[in-house]
Parts: structure tokens; sequence; C-alpha cells
């Protein structure tokens, strides 16, 4: 009986603990997302835990998680649309909504044609300044199997992740005058649609709609983080595991890969373009 008492006072109280401080995968694709543009156009499989986004002539489609979140980390598998995709974009984001001091950490999936490599983008924006895109080849086929994005955010620093690997890091350096996500809950989105004027070497590459309907797939969301509205104290927690030691930095092993990302797959920096900026950005100079 006491150990009864002791086990269910234990498990309610973890139970209790974790629905105020973060929550986790969702047993499917709705309890955490809503769909925000063409319903039509986003089908539920898999019992609701996976779902397949269409891009046609007549629209793309878009989620949005039902709750913004202040850190942690939000990641899903992602099976891009196979064959020729040019002209599409898929994107993975998360974004503050709001105007002028928008905060919007980016995954951008730029379409190619058969053969030729899918480009990942990102972007950080920080108090409503982005223009600080960083371009990467993947080092596998996006659409051949299903592959894990995930965004981690903390009070030291936001990293975009392929599968295991970092391809993006953006410090908080804000002792050194340098705008950092920190303030305001984010979202987390998604959408599919045709942006053939730029996605695919510039704009040159159109969208082959013989090719259409397009297909997306999704499964495994998976968002740990404080949702906002929530408790207030969840946020400024040490103890949520996103802010623990390991995930300040990046440890050896993340360090080691995200050198290789980008000595063999980064194909554009905005740090490095000096036309664009003449003067160094701060942030390209703060290091990791
Ligand atoms: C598409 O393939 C071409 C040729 O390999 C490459 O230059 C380009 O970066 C690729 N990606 C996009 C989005 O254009």
């Amino acid at each position: 009986m006491a150990t009864f008492t002791y086990t269910s006072l234990t498990l309610l109280l973890h139970i209790f603990t974790f629905a105020l401080s973060v929550s986790a995968r969702p047993a499917t694709f709705l309890q955490d997302f809503r769909i925000t543009w063409s319903d039509s156009h986003i089908k539920q499989i898999d019992g609701g835990q996976a779902i397949q986004l269409i891009l046609d002539q007549s629209s793309g489609c878009g989620f949005a998680s039902k709750n913004q979140y202040l850190f942690g980390r939000v990641s899903m598998k992602i099976k891009l649309i196979p064959g020729d995709s040019a002209g599409t974009v898929t994107a993975f984001y998360m974004n503050s909504d709001t105007d002028n001091v928008r905060d919007e950490l980016d995954f951008e999936f730029l379409g190619n044609r058969t053969g030729q490599p899918y480009t990942v983008q990102t972007n950080v924006f920080a108090h409503g300044k982005g223009d600080r895109e960083q371009r990467i080849n993947l080092w596998f086929d996006p659409a051949a199997e299903f592959h894990t994005y995930s965004i981690l955010w903390n009070h030291d620093q936001v990293v975009f992740f392929v599968d295991d690997v970092p391809i993006r890091v953006y410090k908080n350096n804000e002792a050194k005058g340098i705008p950092y996500p920190k303030l305001q809950p984010m979202g987390v989105y998604s959408t599919l649609w045709e942006a053939d004027d730029w996605a695919t070497r510039g704009g040159l590459e159109k969208i082959d709609w013989s090719k259409a309907p397009f297909y997306a797939y999704y499964k495994d969301f998976d968002i740990e983080g404080c949702p906002v509205p929530g408790p207030a104290t969840c946020a400024s927690n040490p103890n949520n595991w996103w802010e623990s030691p390991a995930y300040k930095q990046l440890d050896a092993v993340q360090l080691r890969n995200y050198r290789w990302v980008r000595m063999n797959h980064l194909i554009y920096d905005y740090c490095t373009d000096k036309s664009r900026y003449p003067v160094t950005p701060p942030e390209c100079l703060a290091g990791i």
C-alpha cells in the first residue's frame, strides 16, 4: 500500500512537472498543430501521426503549432519532394509573429532539377533584423528517406541540426551588443509553396507543373519547450534540459561535424559576402 501510494505520487508529480514545463512528442499531428493554409492540401496519414503536404497549381499549404514557445528544441522528420522539385520551397521555421521586432529561425529547402542537389538555406532574425542567410548542400538525398531537422534554442545559442550534425550556430553575443532572440515566444511553422521567381539557381529554373502534384512528408513531431501562455517561471528555469551545460555550446564531436559541414558543404555565407556586407557583421566575428 505504502509503495503504491509512493509510486503513484511520484508518477503524479512527474506528470504534473512535465505538463507544466514541457510538451513533447504528440500522439498525433493535430494535438500540437493546426492547418493554417489550404486544408485540402494537407493529408493526415498513419492515423494522424504523419502528414503529406501537397503542392499543385491551385495551392501550396502550411501548418503551425497551436502554442508558442520560449526556448526549447523543436524537431521533425521530413522527406522532401523527390525528382524534379525545382522552384518549390519547403520551409520549417520558428517565428515570433511580431512585425517590427520579429524573431525568426528558418530552415528553407530549395528544390532542384532531378539529380541536382537540394539547397538548405538558414536564416536568423533577431529583433526585426534578418538578412543572415547561409546555404549548404546536403550530403544525402533528402527526398529518398526521412531525416531529422531540429532547432535548439536556449539562453546561450541557437543551433540548426540536420540529423545530429550542427549546420549553423548563432551564439548569444549580447555582451558584444549583438541582438539575440530571448524575450519573445515563437510558434513553429511549416509551409510548402512555389517560389520559382528565386528559389532554384536564383529563379532561372522554373517549376515544371507537368510533374505536379508535389508531395513532402512529415512525421515524428517533437516540441520540447516552455509553452506560452504557460507558467511564467518556465523559460528561466535552469533545470530545463535544453539549458543544461551540455547544450550551452557544441561538444567536441559536434564541433568537428560542424567544421566538416562548413568546409565541405557550405555554398553561401552572408558573413563573407562582401558585396552585401563590405563591413563584416559583428556576429560573424564573435566566434562560436
Ligand atoms: C541546384 O543545382 C545547381 C547545379 O548543381 C546548383 O548550382 C544549385 O546550387 C542547386 N540548388 C539550387 C537551389 O539552385
